[in-house]
């Protein structure tokens, strides 16, 4: 026998409830377009503000699209729940083929996604610099490393980690990849992010691939860079900065910086006054991403330390020298190559030489 099979029932409650979600919708899109995006969230860059208009598209859409679809899920789970004194093989009303209901919900998120995509057709090369008509300032290269960046810019012999330092105004054109060095392949290269939430950007440094993005910083600021892709252990500690500055303010940065490569530091770092405990907080901000306060066995990346200058199975730094403060001291400053891996210098992990001080005299107070 064939289960009894209700009719749809869209009286005045289903108009009501249609109506509920009509005003919800309004209200939501009216919001979208009203919303001042760029008084929470900074429009940094001239890319940022056709980004965030795509974006308001897809929300003002989007709106109503959820309202109605979450909004008849719950009224239909309501209204047409099985009632007590039914029959438990009921079925609700089955309706198939009705042409009109197929149109709509085919045709209407067709014309959107063709809309969406013709906008963001028109979007993209704003940023990627394929029309060789774009004349940019300057060309920066960006280096994504375990874990961190590293920028170089023209006329600059050093390398400046982390920080990215930009004129306000200039267009400027960033030349993005992944750290592919022997080192990096025997461990694995990996792809990292540069993504600055401000500017709306967000693209993959990709080992062996360099993929130019382009923008003019537009307000004065400084900026997180995040990476976005998972690259290693120390994946969450990969930040870097921004720094938009006036043009002047720049050019003192930049005088600095080719004042700082003409004459680079040569005087040894001193130990003398290193304070275990501001040591220990330093290590636990940077150094735990890759090593152990722990017995050597208990490696990261790199070993544990808690022995460093105290094991009799390990007497020979990474560099081969003996477990000296001031040959440890001159890893943490210079960094090191090894078997297990990259640990980049002391400008790269962002530490002042009274840092380098502080963290020996507290890997001394472990053993
Ligand atoms: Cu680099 Cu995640």
């Amino acid at each position: 026998m064939k289960p009894e099979q209700r009719e749809p029932l869209l009286d005045s409650g289903f108009w009501r409830a249609v109506g509920v979600m009509a005003v919800i919708s309004i209200v939501l899109m009216v919001g979208v377009v009203v919303f001042p995006i760029d008084k929470y969230f900074p429009e940094a860059a001239t890319v940022s503000k056709p980004i965030d208009d795509l974006f308001k598209f897809c929300a003002f859409f989007g709106a109503p699209i959820f309202v109605f679809i979450n909004g008849f899920l719950l009224y239909f789970a309501i209204r047409f729940r099985r009632r007590a004194d039914e029959p438990i093989d009921a079925v609700g009303s089955e309706i198939h083929e009705h042409q009109g209901l197929e149109l709509t919900w085919t045709v209407i998120p067709s014309l959107l996604m063709v809309v969406l995509a013709v906008l963001s057709y028109l979007v993209i090369p704003l940023y990627y610099p394929t029309n060789q008509a774009f004349a940019s300032a300057v060309t920066l290269e960006a280096i994504g490393h375990k874990f961190y960046y590293e920028f170089r810019y023209p006329g600059l012999k050093q390398s400046v980690m982390n920080e990215l330092h930009l004129p306000i105004g200039i267009p400027v054109t960033v030349d993005l990849t992944s750290a592919e060095d022997e080192q990096d392949v025997h461990n694995g290269a990996v792809i990292h992010s540069f993504w600055v939430p401000e500017f709306r950007l967000k693209q993959d440094m990709i080992p062996g691939i360099v993929i130019p993005i382009h923008f003019t910083p537009s307000e004065l600021g400084t900026y997180r860079i995040v990476c976005s892709e998972f690259c290693g252990l120390g994946h969450s500690h990969m930040w870097g900065k921004v720094i938009v500055q006036s043009k002047a303010e720049f050019n003192a940065w930049y005088a600095d910086q080719q004042r700082a490569a003409a004459s680079p530091i040569s005087a040894p770092l001193s130990l003398a006054g290193g304070n275990p405990s501001a040591g220990q907080t330093i290590f636990n901000a940077k150094c735990t991403v890759c090593h152990n306060a722990a017995p050597f066995a208990q490696r990261k990346v790199g070993p544990g330390l808690s022995q460093l200058f105290d094991d009799p199975d390990h007497p020979d730094l990474v560099t081969g020298k003996k477990a000296t403060p001031d040959n440890v001291a001159d890893i943490v400053e210079h960094g090191a190559h090894g078997d297990m891996g990259v640990m980049p210098n002391m400008q790269a992990n962002g530490l002042s030489p009274k840092d380098v001080a502080d963290l020996v005299a507290y890997l001394r107070t472990l053993r």
